[in-house]
């Protein structure tokens, strides 16, 4: 079972003379199967939070421990491969390529994942199957709505069967109707395919759906609370 630890985790941003602790001494413990909402105002450092999480960001001090294993030590490269077998991540955009139909990008996705050909096809229609695009395969981007594109970027950040999930703002760009389904949809590939979710939201509705609220003030956890979802 997979576990991401976050061990006294500081990041402070140099800006000019000005030094900005963005996160100040932060624990916090993610065990697989975990379905987490970061939430705190903007500027709070929820995005930080998960860039270092996502061994996106390197820590000024503290560490972040994936399976009991320290990461801080290890090379760029080595980072960047545990992030390919380990992570999926959802942004804000969907940031799919325009150029490639539905199929194509998570096909993509799943070559760059170490499939091949065949079994990258399979996986992929099945993801897109899994979220509710089979009827969408051969459509571009650009014939999509937020919502769908967004159903393409969760699909393709499973194709590695990643340990944790971790999704920054990824309904920022969409109606609250739209919000809504597609955290329902994350909700449904936690409890039915066992997808641990780490999800940044301004969003306290949405947040209050997930089942734990881990809340930022000022780059400290202030409250850390586990939910009674339905
Ligand atoms: N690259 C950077 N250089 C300097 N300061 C930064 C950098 N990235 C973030 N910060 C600062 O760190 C703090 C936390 O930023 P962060 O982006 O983590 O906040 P956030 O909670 O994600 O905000 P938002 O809700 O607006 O996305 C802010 O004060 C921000 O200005
Ligand atoms: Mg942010």
């Amino acid at each position: 079972m997979a576990t991401i630890e976050l061990v006294n985790l500081t990041k402070r941003y140099r800006q000019g003379p000005h030094t900005i602790t963005a996160l100040d001494g932060v624990d916090l413990r993610i065990e697989s199967g975990d379905f987490v909402s970061i939430v705190g105002r903007s500027g709070s450092g929820k995005t930080t939070l998960l860039d270092l999480t996502g061994l996106l960001l390197r820590p000024s001090s503290g560490t972040v421990l994936l399976d009991g294993a320290e990461t801080a030590g290890l090379s760029d490269g080595r980072r960047a491969d545990l992030r390919g077998r380990r992570l999926g991540f959802i942004f804000q955009e969907y940031n799919l390529l325009p150029a490639l139909n539905v199929l194509e990008n998570v096909t993509l996705a799943c070559r760059y994942a170490g499939l091949d050909r065949r079994e990258g096809r399979q996986r992929a229609r099945q993801l897109l199957d899994l979220v509710g695009l089979a009827e969408r395969l051969n459509h571009g981007p650009d014939q999509l709505s937020g919502g769908q594109q967004q159903r393409v970027a969760i699909a393709r950040a499973l194709v590695n069967r990643p340990a944790l999930v971790l999704a920054d703002e990824p309904t920022g760009a969409v109606d609250t109707q739209t919000a809504d389904e597609l955290l329902g949809l994350m909700r449904r590939l936690n409890r039915e395919e066992g997808v641990t979710f780490v999800v940044v939201t301004h969003d306290l509705d949405l947040a209050g759906r997930t089942d734990r609220m881990v809340r930022l003030q000022d780059g400290v956890v202030v409250s850390d609370e586990r939910l009674n979802a339905a």
